[in-house]
């Protein structure tokens, strides 16, 4: 019986919002880390994942992105494998375009949101105006009335952070995610690049099943064999279930975000797979070329 062997799952959790408003900020609080200090102008250029266990026991998956316009497929990117959004706003800023692109993103998903008014330590913070501000994009909060949750937060003093957790918690068990850890790996690529000393490196986000060690794969329209796993600690581990975020070394070349990384029996299979995704890919093209 299959469902016998659906596990519940962590939540996977995408962090939103405008330029500087905080979500790194945020992020390094719940995790006890300084992320932000190794950017360079503090600025998020990719999707950082790590995992953070609540107070509860429980884990949840989160997924940083960067807050710049030009970032915008970034952010699709991490739409696209979410179950709840959290959309920081900065309590003195107010709503802005990244927080209104954000917004609509996790609309277009169909995804739950979770507001974190942000910085509500500042003078010049004002909570009220953005859940007032809110309004006028269909967001209606708690406190409005509504049934999206909301809760302020000082990233910097560490105000609310439980809060957020619990609200999260809360949101997760309503959606009743479950994945099978017992069959073969299937997972998403969040960013992928060629390191200099490790070779093509993805960073994927694991669906469902287990990647393990050793395990046959195609990624995209390439194969390869897994010769590391890797934590968001960079702590090389046997194995990686639902929910979790890792980086894959033994790739045969780079993918791209959002390809999916599919565990196969043997490398025979492998070729044969990415071979077949190849010949769609050029019949595609073909298909697409102006005549
Ligand atoms: P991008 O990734 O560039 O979009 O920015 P971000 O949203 O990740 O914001 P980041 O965490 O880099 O923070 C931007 C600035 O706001 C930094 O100077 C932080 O120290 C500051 N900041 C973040 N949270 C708070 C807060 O709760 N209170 C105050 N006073 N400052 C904060
Ligand atoms: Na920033
Ligand atoms: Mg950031």
């Amino acid at each position: 019986d299959p469902a016998e062997t659906l596990k519940p799952r962590p939540p996977v959790v995408t962090i939103m919002g405008h330029v500087d408003h905080g979500k790194t900020s945020l992020l390094d609080a719940l995790r006890g880390t300084k992320v932000t200090k190794g950017e360079a102008g503090g600025i998020t250029q990719h999707i950082g994942s790590y995992q953070v266990k609540t107070k509860g026991g429980d884990t949840v998956t989160f997924l940083d992105t960067p807050g710049h316009a030009a970032f915008t497929e970034m952010r699709q990117r991490g739409a696209n494998v979410t179950d709840i959004v959290v959309l920081v706003v900065a309590a003195d800023d107010g709503i802005m375009p990244q927080t209104i692109e954000a917004i609509n993103h996790t609309k277009a998903a169909g995804v739950p949101m979770i507001v974190a008014i942000n910085k509500i330590d500042k003078p010049e913070a004002n909570p009220d105006n953005v859940r007032n501000r809110l309004l006028e994009h269909e967001v209606i909060v708690e406190k409005m009335s509504g049934d999206v949750q909301d809760v302020e937060v000082s990233a910097t003093e560490g105000t609310g952070l439980d809060e957020l957790l619990e609200k999260i918690a809360l949101q997760a068990e309503l959606l009743e995610l479950k994945a099978r850890p017992d069959r073969d790996a299937e997972a998403t690529v969040i960013e992928a690049q060629l390191d200099k000393g490790r070779g093509p490196v993805a960073t994927v986000l694991v669906t469902r099943g287990t990647l393990k060690r050793g395990d046959t794969f195609v990624v995209g329209t390439e194969s390869g064999r897994v010769r590391a796993v890797v934590n968001d600690a960079g702590k090389q581990i046997k194995e990686a279930g639902p929910s979790m975020p890792v980086e894959v070394l033994g790739l045969g070349g780079v993918p791209s975000a959002g390809d999916v990384l599919t565990v196969v029996e043997n490398e025979a299979r492998a070729r044969e797979v990415a071979q077949y995704r190849q010949e769609k890919a050029t019949e595609k093209r073909t298909a697409l070329a102006p005549t």
